[in-house]
């Protein structure tokens, strides 16, 4: 494995107040770099004071968003020490989404290197208070200055990381979605199931339309028949219905969530299975209207496990839960951050100590 050449920052920057942070707007003082090049494969690995690119104008990336990215975050633990979560997913993830959008792989060892060291570096930026961690966010572009469409021969792999407290305003209250039935994120066949950034540009005008209403965000619908439910705009999501817990299969137009992957594996645990299969908009309304719609939530990286308290769908609008938090949905919550923070035992082996 190649060496990671470390130079550090002579004007290390203030830390935000813990109290005050939201999702994604501040960055530490270092980055992760590393270059790739036709016929030299990955190289130059390194650690750099965080800062501006300078990129042709003509970059493929900026015309024909060959990108892809991750999300995945470190937690401090009570002994002061600080952990990455299932990061062996992330990696895996990454280079799914790299194949789907012709990016040469990253080495898996170097890349998980890459995130200990740079979080090792950057550790007085991990927050302690409850509900923060430092967001870690690795991403690949294209570089080649060519305007032909093709796969780029040169690429960037970049990891910044940012103070991070809940992604929604509402913190852990319960979030109100909306249900898209016109503009669509993903077909099969596309890039759904990858995690690049043209999905999420696809996603602005309907999260636009959702939150001039009222809504937090939007949950997508599939987009052959518009009439399954897939996922919300950086969440998976879980309904409990009549007891028995459902999740939209993937289908191949989904984000394969690690979050989902996890709640589903500690329920199983926990001896209460989970349908991964088709719920159609019609079924769900329907379970709600007749009282069968116990609890329904969203689970991602920057979301954790978030309750969703409201739904609309054309006229029909229903309540999840009495607008609280159900029971099972602060279980999870309370058991994955739990094993994210260190203080609850991690059975399952998914946390990486990084110092
Ligand atoms: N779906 C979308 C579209 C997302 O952006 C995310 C966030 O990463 C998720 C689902 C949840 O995935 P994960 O739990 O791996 O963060
Ligand atoms: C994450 O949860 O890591 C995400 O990538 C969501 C993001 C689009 C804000």
């Amino acid at each position: 494995m190649q060496e990671i050449q470390v130079k550090r920052t002579t004007a290390p920057k203030s830390k935000p107040d813990p109290a005050t942070l939201l999702f994604g707007k501040q960055f530490t003082d270092h980055m992760f770099l590393m270059d790739y090049h036709a016929g030299q494969g990955w190289h130059d690995a390194r650690i750099v004071p965080y800062g501006p690119f300078s990129l042709d104008p003509s970059c493929m990336v900026f015309h024909y968003a060959q990108e892809v990215f991750e999300g995945l975050k470190a937690y401090r633990t009570p002994d002061g020490g600080v952990q990455l979560f299932r990061p062996d997913q992330n990696i895996k993830r990454m280079n799914n989404s790299c194949e789907r959008m012709c990016i040469p792989a990253i080495p898996e060892d170097l890349f998980l290197e890459a995130l200990k060291q740079l979080v090792s570096l950057e550790r007085d930026w991990v927050p302690s208070q409850s509900g923060t961690s430092l967001y870690l966010r690795p991403f690949v572009i294209a570089t080649d200055a060519n305007l032909g469409v093709h796969a780029s021969h040169s690429y960037i792999f970049a990891i910044i990381c940012s103070p991070v407290g809940s992604y929604y305003p509402e913190g852990i209250n319960p979030v109100k979605i909306y249900v898209e039935n016109d503009d669509v994120r993903a077909v099969r066949g596309g890039t759904g199931f990858a995690k690049c950034g043209g999905n999420y540009a696809a996603s602005i005008r309907a999260g636009q339309r959702a939150e001039e209403l009222g809504y937090s965000q939007v949950l997508w619908l599939d987009g052959v028949h518009r009439k399954y439910i897939e996922e919300v705009g950086a969440m998976n999501v879980m309904f409990q219905i009549d007891g028995k817990v459902v999740t939209p299969s993937l289908s191949g137009s989904v984000l394969p969530g690690i979050t989902r992957k996890s709640c589903i594996e500690l329920m199983q645990h926990w001896d209460l299975p989970v349908e991964e299969r088709l719920l159609s908009a019609e079924e769900l309304f329907s379970a709600a209207e007749s009282g069968k719609l116990d609890e329904a939530w969203g689970t991602g990286t920057a979301a954790v496990v978030s309750p969703i308290g409201e739904l609309a769908w054309n006229d029909r609008k229903v309540t999840v839960s009495g607008g609280k938090i159900g029971s099972l949905t602060q279980k999870l919550y309370d058991t994955l951050t739990g094993i994210q923070w260190g203080l609850l035992p991690d059975e399952f082996g998914w946390t990486v100590k990084v110092c």
